[in-house]
């Protein structure tokens, strides 16, 4: 019988990408499909912390199996800035061009433009956590190029290739990227 799991999250593109992996598997519900419309705490110093404070905050209110994730991009010449500060990199409530900007800026002038996304997702599953890491390694350029995708994907290239994350088709990214690598061991986990 198809299992049913919370995605601590309202993003609904992440929703939809999850729903069609675990399809036949596991029922994949949102927030709002359990009646959740507050906002979760996220205080934590590391990903790994933040992840398991949303997902416990799940278990514990609704005790039902379910999972998070939180990402950051670490910047080697920044000594792993912004990392969980990611989403408010330039200030609270800043937004995707404040971010990058200030990134660019940091930066300028700097020859160790290396750095990384990393995922970590938490997962309870019958009272149990479990921890899911994936990551993508590259640089970051001088100026944005490219329009699609979201956050640093404008400044971001992956090694190995000549595109940056926002030049790149979604299917491309979505197969090498931090978030991908993260969820497949998830995935994998969860349909032995
Ligand atoms: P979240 O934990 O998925 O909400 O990600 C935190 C922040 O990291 C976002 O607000 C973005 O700025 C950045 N971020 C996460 N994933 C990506 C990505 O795939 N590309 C670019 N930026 C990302």
């Amino acid at each position: 019988m198809e299992g049913r799991i919370i995605f601590a999250t309202n993003n609904k593109h992440k929703l939809e990408e999850l729903s069609a992996i675990l399809e036949g598997k596991f029922k994949v519900l949102g927030l709002k499909d359990i009646g959740f419309e507050g906002e979760i705490p996220e205080t934590g110093s590391t990903l790994a912390e933040n992840a398991y404070q949303k997902s416990h905050f799940i278990y514990e209110r609704f005790g039902l199996d379910c999972f998070s994730d939180d990402t950051g991009l670490e910047v080697d010449a920044l000594g792993g800035r912004p990392g969980v500060r990611s989403a408010r990199f330039a200030g609270d409530n800043s937004s995707y061009a404040e971010n990058v900007d200030k990134l660019l800026r940091e930066l300028k002038g700097k020859k160790d433009r290396s750095a990384r996304f990393r995922t970590v997702i938490s997962l309870i599953l019958k009272g149990k956590e479990y921890q899911f890491e994936g990551s993508v390694e590259g640089s970051i350029t001088e100026e944005r190029h490219g329009e699609k995708g979201f956050g640093y994907d404008p400044v971001f290239l992956p090694d190995g290739y000549n595109q940056t994350f926002a030049e790149m088709p979604a299917s491309r990214k979505n197969k090498i990227s931090h978030r991908a690598r993260a969820v497949a061991k998830l995935v994998a986990f969860l349909k032995k």
